[in-house]
């Protein structure tokens, strides 16, 4: 990520200790804030928050390394855990258990910030923004290093996946202990967590002036040409 990231910085103005931003929306020094970080997607009764906790992503550490003699190593918790290696919030934080949030939407730190204090303007500027251009507020998200498949992150949301599935036996980036494949539609389908929002419903009444304004940007937004799954799980 670093790498990348530094091709991204224009004339490396980092200044000591504060938070820099790439141009690209990539945002440099966000730190991890764990799921705690994400609570307006995890209230009650809110899509996001409860179909996770039925997904085996969000307790696959304690299920899986907990207690055992692997429940600290590199190897596996680069996979069962997320940003291993990377600056969580907190003291003294070497990963946070099981694949959360920011395992697939990156660290949150700036992100949260956004929405609790947009343009120092207090915690009801974003929803503002939202309601008002929502277009405008998709983008003030990326910016602020919300990672979004085909914009600055991995060029699709199958590459993300891959970082921790494979779909051959000789994947090298692979769990020693399943053979399981991922079949990608299938997998997508089951973690699919999106709903109608104020995005959707902007997008299905966008005039031609705002598809022109935003032509190099939202063709390139996977989750806004993916076709949304039926309103209910069964
Ligand atoms: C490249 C990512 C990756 C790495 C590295 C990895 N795992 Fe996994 N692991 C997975 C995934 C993905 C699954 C579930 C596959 C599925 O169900 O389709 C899994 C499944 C498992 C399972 C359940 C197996 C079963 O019986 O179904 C155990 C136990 C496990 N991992 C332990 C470990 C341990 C211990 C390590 C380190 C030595 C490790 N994993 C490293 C991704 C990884
Ligand atoms: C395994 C990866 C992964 C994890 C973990 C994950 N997401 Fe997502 N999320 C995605 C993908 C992929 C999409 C849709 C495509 C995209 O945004 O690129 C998405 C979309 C979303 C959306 C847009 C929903 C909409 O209706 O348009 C929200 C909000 C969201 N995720 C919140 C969360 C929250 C909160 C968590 C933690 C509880 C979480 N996600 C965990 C991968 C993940
Ligand atoms: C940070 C690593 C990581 C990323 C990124 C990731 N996964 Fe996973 N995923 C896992 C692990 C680990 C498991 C195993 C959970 C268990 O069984 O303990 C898993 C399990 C799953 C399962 C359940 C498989 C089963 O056997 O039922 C689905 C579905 C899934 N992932 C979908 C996705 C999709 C779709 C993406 C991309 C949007 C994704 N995952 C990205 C680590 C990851």
């Amino acid at each position: 990520m670093s790498g990348k990231v530094s091709k991204y910085l224009f004339g490396g103005v980092v200044s000591l200790g504060l938070f820099a931003f790439a141009l690209s929306g990539v945002s440099v020094g966000a730190i991890y804030t764990g799921n705690s970080g994400c609570k307006c997607h995890m209230g009650k009764g809110c899509f996001e928050g409860e179909e996770y906790k039925e997904r085996l992503h969000s307790n696959t550490w304690e299920k899986r390394l907990k207690g055992t003699p692997d429940s600290e190593n590199p190897d596996c918790l680069k996979c069962h855990a997320t940003a291993y290696g990377e600056k969580i919030e907190g003291a003294g934080l070497k990963y946070l258990p099981n694949v959360q949030c920011e395992a697939c939407h990156g660290a949150g730190s700036e992100y949260k910030k956004l929405k609790e204090n947009f343009e120092g303007k207090g915690k009801d500027a974003f929803k503002a923004l939202l309601k008002k251009d929502p277009f405008e507020a998709r983008k003030v998200q990326y910016d602020a290093g919300l990672i979004v498949a085909g914009i600055n992150g991995p060029a699709t949301v199958k590459e993300q996946c891959m970082k921790c599935h494979w779909e051959t036996k000789d994947d090298k980036n692979r769990c020693p202990k399943t053979d399981k494949l991922m079949d990608y539609k299938e997998f997508f389908k089951k973690d699919d967590h999106r709903d109608e929002d104020e995005l959707d419903v902007a997008l299905k009444k966008m005039s031609a002036e705002d598809k022109k304004k935003w032509a190099a940007i939202l063709p390139k937004d996977e989750i806004l040409n993916t076709p949304l799954k039926p309103k209910k799980k069964d």
